[in-house]
């Protein structure tokens, strides 16, 4: 388990990072949109790995980059979407985000991509090699690492 401080939370190893989106899945409601925001290699898709685990997911979860988006089927429908490769603006609107807020959650990679108001917005931060520093930048109040 890593350390936490008011929002922050320092991994040590992927299956920290993983574990911790495991425990964030519990504050996760229909409609929320995550963004996540962080370099290459920062732990992004590990993060979301464990947040579909936690809504019950056993789908296999890995960057989507020749999809915009990949959805879990879960306690909550988690729709994942990875905006790296994102080409333009009409990518975006194609990516149909308000009705996939109607289905369930949506947890965004390069999340800093897509502007607008967010439920929460989680920055991954490389430390060292095998260290990422998690924050909640915003985030209702309940939530927590
Ligand atoms: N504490 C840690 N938390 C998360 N990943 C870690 C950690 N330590 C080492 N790693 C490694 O860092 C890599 C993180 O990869 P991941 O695909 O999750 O990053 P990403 O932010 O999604 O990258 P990309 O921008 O390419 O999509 C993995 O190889 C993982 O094993
Ligand atoms: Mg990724």
């Amino acid at each position: 388990m890593g350390t936490t401080t008011c929002g922050e939370l320092v991994t040590t190893s992927a299956a920290e990072t993983e574990a911790a989106g495991e425990r964030l899945a519990r504050h996760l409601r229909h409609g929320d949109l995550v963004l996540l925001v962080g370099d290459l290699g920062a732990g992004k898709t590990t993060l979301v790995r464990g947040m579909a685990r936690g809504l019950g997911s056993s789908a296999e979860v890995m960057s989507p980059t020749f999809q915009l988006v990949r959805v879990y089927p879960g306690r909550v429908q988690l729709a994942h979407v990875d905006l790296y490769r994102l080409a333009g603006l009409d990518e975006l609107a194609d990516l149909g985000l308000e009705e996939l807020l109607d289905e369930g959650a949506v947890v965004v990679e390069w999340g800093e991509r897509l502007g607008g108001p967010a439920t929460a917005r989680i920055s991954l931060e490389v430390l060292e090699e095998d260290r990422r520093r998690l924050r909640l930048e915003e985030a209702p109040p309940t939530w927590s690492w």
